[in-house]
């Protein structure tokens, strides 16, 4: 990445927040030529264990039943209810993809692109994660996610926020691909002289570069509002700053469940209610989507991938 995008980054998302972005990116990456311990988070140790996952699945006879079931995308169709909605918006499609994973994907991507060709909606969030693993080389994912964009037609464009697994260098490159990248930014989406106020936060679950104020700051008052957020787990701050709908990822809904989609991890430090689909707290409503690429281990088992279509109302 030139200078020139540095300097702009920093612009964006303030000295602070990059330097700490960039200084975990880095300790990331040193990661990578030292040993881990017993630690499951070291890269090493989740590279075995996922080496051991996929042994397990092989001796059961499952494992390419599980990497089929990543290529199983689900339309899942959800009407939202929102107070105060402007009559402008009533019928309005947001189309969702979440969590990509795009290096990860069995086929690079061509069945998802193959899918989204008949969809169409008002316009496209993808709420992070485009990576396969947190650290390594991107080329490869950035490549695959431009292609799945390019299958992406909305009148409004496409938005998207960063996930865990993102490095801040992807902006760049995923702005010169069509996505209006959101650093703790807004845009107002507006139709026949009414608005939607649409936020985006950077990642919550590991970076912790988020920054809901600055997120919100141009957001007027009354103004039904939208957050794009990674991870659920800001739910209670997102309520308590007046958010009416929440659309997150990350959790893949546990990707690899039990019979009735019940998740075995969910990742996330927050109840399991809002680990998946359609939740309420308080007065705001969420969504999280099961993602719609995989990782760690790119298999499936009792929780299909979706692309989430929300119609509001
Ligand atoms: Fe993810």
């Amino acid at each position: 990445m030139k200078n020139s995008d540095y300097r702009r980054l920093q612009t964006r998302l303030g000295s602070d927040r990059l330097r700490e972005r960039l200084q975990f990116q880095a300790r990331l990456a040193v990661k990578l030529y030292t040993i881990g311990g017993l630690s499951m988070f070291h890269p090493h140790n989740a590279k075995r264990f996922h080496a051991l996952l996929k042994l397990f699945f092989q001796s059961c006879g499952v494992f390419r039943k599980g990497q089929k079931n990543c290529l199983d995308y689900r339309l899942e169709r959800v009407r939202v209810q929102l107070e105060n909605l402007p009559p402008a918006f009533q019928g309005f499609r947001i189309l969702q993809l979440s969590d990509l994973h795009a290096d990860g994907m069995v086929d690079a991507g061509l069945n998802l692109r193959n899918r989204l060709k008949g969809i169409s909606c008002d316009i496209c969030v993808i709420t992070g994660d485009f990576r396969f693993d947190t650290h390594s080389e991107y080329l490869s994912a950035m490549t695959i996610s431009k292609n799945i964009v390019s299958e992406m037609q909305a009148q409004y464009g496409v938005v998207g926020v960063l996930g865990n697994h993102d490095f801040i260098e992807f902006v760049p490159e995923l702005e010169a691909a069509g996505i209006q990248m959101l650093l703790n930014e807004s845009i107002r989406i507006e139709k026949h002289g009414q608005s939607l106020f649409l936020a985006g936060i950077d990642d919550y679950h590991m970076y912790k570069c988020h920054d809901l104020d600055k997120a919100l700051s141009g957001r007027k008052k009354h103004e039904t509002s939208l957050l794009l957020s990674h991870t659920p787990e800001i739910y209670f701050q997102a309520e308590k700053a007046g958010i009416d709908y929440c659309l997150c990822g990350h959790t893949h809904g546990g990707q690899i469940c039990l019979p009735w989609r019940i998740p075995i991890i969910s990742n996330a430090s927050c109840p399991r209610r809002y680990a998946s689909g359609s939740w309420r707290y308080k007065k705001m409503r969420g969504y999280t989507s099961r993602g719609t690429g995989s990782s760690g281990l790119a298999v499936r088992y009792c929780c299909p991938p979706e692309i989430t279509l929300h119609i509001l109302s």
